[in-house]
């Protein structure tokens, strides 16, 4: 028989306590919420409020039941309060003597029986449980932020944490409606472990200017649908939290230098700029705890680059290449209206790729989403080549041939001597440097990066990436173009990986290393960084998508460049390619797809 929890204490009522105490209340039990100060106690009941406000606004909790579960709460200042309580959990800023302090006067306030947890991310919980005379009665309860929305509720039990309390607090787990995994106390666990190096990378691209921050966030929300983007993320969580878990977690973990809090966080703690609960962050919020992003001096002007910015008027496009990127560009840009000359090596070619657009358009006409008229349009917009000299008179060329630098080399040598002066050279290159093929040519400034995603026709993103040659004309076209596409151009330096790969590689790489340290299960992971971050896919369910073969060669290629020790290939990843084991595709990666 589970152990009963009628009445919970949690202390400290900031940015993760105040949803904790909501996800009690919501599911009947009693909370003492217990603070520092009257003030602050003020500030975690306003919180509480507010949320519970909206969700009754929004008709997800009907007013009776807000009411129930506000008189379910009792607030207090001081732990004193907590003498009768059969849990705490406790969640005050992340600092190690700070939670043994609280610890140690939690073991002579509570009573014999209670179980003490806490909340924190990245601390040891053994540390933290032997400041009591009942470590085997200490845990690790980690809620995500926001605590009544995400799922995920890590339980981290250490070596002498009882396996009856690992059981009582796994079953109160799921009387809150939660999804628990249990895993040992290591520095981040699971989530954060695989999250903030990936924050910390975004915060220093943020950093060195590599992109903006609107850019970062929406290329990682676009390109790989996740919910926010690091910069609002790391907004959301806090940066004097964030920065406390990133040093813990590089002093815990191994010295790995992708922990290393990037300066910039620590001088905007020190600032004060600690993100929504400051009311400024990355972002500037309409008030401290507000949610609502309003402009301010590094908002964009203008959505839509003008003619002014020196974009050049395009009306027809080359495309070259006769692939699943080709194809899909080819569609893109006949669709929004541009004349389009396709080049491939044969007519043969020629006519699979006319052929493949056509399914496509017919699809969507099936669909409902283009009209057979609009269909015939953009079918009639195209022209079928196999010369070169057909791109003399396009204002854009966009090149989506093999992967090859030698190949992509002479293709560039050959329309600099093709296409009149002005157009721009666009290649759609995931992995190579720009500048390579751009000086291939006599006109590198007119030489830009147009990352497009696959499939083309569907996803929002397109990277534009800008060498060091590149004019801010050209940078303007494509931004231009982009946005008559219907896309999102993101603008980031001629790097590795550009944004969505450097930011994503590495993380699943992480993820591998995770696995094959036999931290936890792969289902495990899978379900924290959906549960618990909210990601459309799990790293796991993700790299058997992509293909183990593809990203194993995009993190070769990020090790390369940035010789960073972290971004090594993960064995496991090599041994799986090795052995043929390259997802969905071949039947088996990490999960074997036959048998569905
Ligand atoms: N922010 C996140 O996204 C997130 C997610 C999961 C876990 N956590 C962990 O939760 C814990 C709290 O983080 P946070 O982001 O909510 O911090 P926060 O700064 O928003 O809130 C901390 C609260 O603790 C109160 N406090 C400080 N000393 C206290 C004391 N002696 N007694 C009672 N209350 C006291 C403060 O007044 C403040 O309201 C940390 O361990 C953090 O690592 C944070």
């Amino acid at each position: 028989m589970a152990r009963e929890f009628t009445s919970v204490g949690v202390v400290g009522l900031g940015t993760m306590g105040a949803g904790i105490v909501e996800v009690f209340a919501r599911n009947g039990v009693d909370v003492v919420a217990v603070e520092i100060s009257e003030g602050a106690l003020e500030r975690g009941r306003a919180t509480l409020t507010g949320s519970t406000d909206r969700a009754v606004a929004k008709g997800k909790l009907a007013e009776a039941d807000r009411d129930a579960l506000l008189s379910r709460v009792h607030w207090q200042v001081g732990l004193d309060a907590l003498h009768s309580v059969d849990l705490v959990i406790e969640a005050v800023p992340e600092h190690l003597d700070l939670k043994q302090r609280i610890f140690a006067e939690l073991d002579r306030v509570c009573k014999p029986e209670a179980i003490l947890a806490t909340n924190t991310s990245s601390l040891s919980v053994t540390e933290i449980s032997v400041a009591t005379s009942r470590p085997n009665q200490v845990i690790g309860i980690h809620f995500f932020n926001p605590a009544p929305v995400m799922k995920l509720v890590e339980v981290v039990r250490t070596v002498v944490t009882s396996a009856d309390v690992v059981a009582d607090v796994e079953a109160l787990c799921e009387r809150l409606g939660k999804v628990d995994v249990t895993i040992n106390d290591r520095a981040g666990f699971i989530a954060n472990a695989l999250l903030f190096g990936y924050l910390n990378h975004a915060v220093g691209m943020f950093e060195s200017h590599y992109a903006t921050r609107e850019d970062i966030d929406a290329a990682m929300k676009l390109g790989c649908g996740l919910p926010m983007g690091p910069l609002a993320l790391m907004d959301l969580i806090g940066l004097d939290t964030a920065y406390e878990i990133l040093d813990t977690m590089y002093r815990r973990g191994g010295r790995d230098r992708r922990h290393a809090p990037v300066p910039l966080i620590k001088q905007m703690v020190t600032a004060g700029l600690l993100g929504r609960k400051s009311g400024r962050g990355f972002y500037t919020y309409e008030r401290p705890g507000s949610p609502k992003v309003v402009p301010d001096e590094r908002t964009p002007v203008a959505a839509e680059p003008a003619l002014a910015d020196g974009a050049r008027a395009i009306a027809k496009v080359g495309v070259v290449g006769s692939g699943t990127m080709a194809t899909g560009i080819i569609e893109v840009f006949a669709k929004a209206g541009y004349e389009v000359v396709s080049v491939t090596r044969g007519a043969e070619k020629s006519a699979k790729v006319c052929e493949a657009v056509k399914t496509s358009l017919n699809k969507g006409v099936v669909r409902g989403k283009v009209s057979e008229a609009d269909r015939d349009a953009a079918l009639g917009r195209i022209n079928w080549s196999a010369t070169l000299e057909h791109l003399a008179d396009v204002d854009l060329v966009v090149e989506a041939v093999v992967e090859e630098l030698s190949v992509k080399k002479a293709l560039f040598a050959s329309l600099d001597e093709i296409c009149k002066p002005g157009v721009v050279l666009a290649t759609t290159t995931s992995s190579l440097p720009v500048i390579d093929v751009a000086m291939a040519t006599q006109r590198p400034a007119d030489v830009v990066g147009l990352h497009f995603f696959n499939p083309a026709p569907v996803m929002p993103l397109v990277e534009i990436v800008q060498t060091i040659r590149t004019s801010a004309e050209t940078t303007a076209t494509a931004r231009a173009v982009c946005a008559t596409l219907g896309k999102t151009g993101v603008v980031c330096g001629d790097r590795s990986g550009f944004v969505v790969n450097a930011l994503l590689f590495p993380y699943l790489n992480d993820a591998v290393k995770m696995l094959e340290a036999s931290y936890s299960t792969a289902d495990d992971i899978d379900y924290a960084m959906k549960l618990g971050c909210g990601y459309p896919m799990g790293p796991f369910e993700l790299l058997d998508v992509v293909g183990l073969d593809v990203s194993l060669a995009i993190q070769r290629e990020l090790y390369l460049e940035l010789r960073e020790p972290g971004f090594a290939p993960a064995p496991l990843l090599e041994h799986l390619v090795t052995a043929g084991y390259l997802g969905r595709k071949s039947g088996r990666g990490f999960r074997d797809h036959t048998r569905r």
